[in-house]
């Protein structure tokens, strides 16, 4: 009898663990949505997957960058891959550039850059790139993101039009 009632109590408080759980994910879900102020948070989710299996390699984990300096030559005589987590240009460029960017590779910087970033319209839908680009909003300081978001009149549910 009193093993059954202590397994009774256990199962209980098995059950209100896991809705304790189940209320901090979605207290996370919902925080990662409104920090990153552009995109659901499934969109963000859907970026941030795409970015690590096509761009982390040479943009960085969370587009911290290759590591070396962006603004100094390599070896080779290329610049290497600018950070894209706010720190260098990226948050300058309106979002329909920065999808055309992904969409047309390093060519579309024409003489400005050497263009060796790859092109990804092939790989990604018009709607992945999107994504991509939300992920990248997600990863500025609040404050650049509050710039971004004046400058280009962008607000949660916005869209890229993938015009340009
Ligand atoms: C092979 C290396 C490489 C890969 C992979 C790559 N990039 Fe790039 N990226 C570059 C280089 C290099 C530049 C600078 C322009 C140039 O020289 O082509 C650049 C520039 C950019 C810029 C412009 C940054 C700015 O501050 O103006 C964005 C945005 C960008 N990349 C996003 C991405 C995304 C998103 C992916 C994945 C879908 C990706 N890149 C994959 C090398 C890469």
């Amino acid at each position: 009898m009193k093993g059954k009632m202590e397994k009774g109590n256990t199962m209980k408080k098995m059950k209100n663990a896991k809705r304790g759980l189940l209320a901090v994910a979605t207290l996370a879900a919902t925080v990662a949505a409104s920090a990153g102020s552009w995109g659901s948070a499934a969109e963000i989710r859907e970026g941030k997957m795409l970015f690590e299996r096509n761009c982390a390699s040479c943009h960085g984990a969370q587009g911290s960058g290759p590591g070396v300096d962006w603004k100094k030559k390599m070896a080779d005589g290329r610049f290497p891959p600018p950070p894209l987590n706010g720190t260098a240009h990226t948050w300058h460029h309106k979002p329909e550039l920065l999808a055309r960017i992904i969409r047309e590779g390093g060519k579309t910087y024409g003489k400005a850059f050497d263009g060796w970033m790859p092109s990804f319209g092939e790989k990604l839908s018009a709607a992945q790139i999107e994504s991509v680009v939300k992920y990248l909003h997600s990863l500025w300081p609040a404050e650049i993101q509050k710039r971004y978001d004046k400058q280009f009149q962008i607000t949660a549910t916005s869209h890229i039009t993938h015009k340009e």
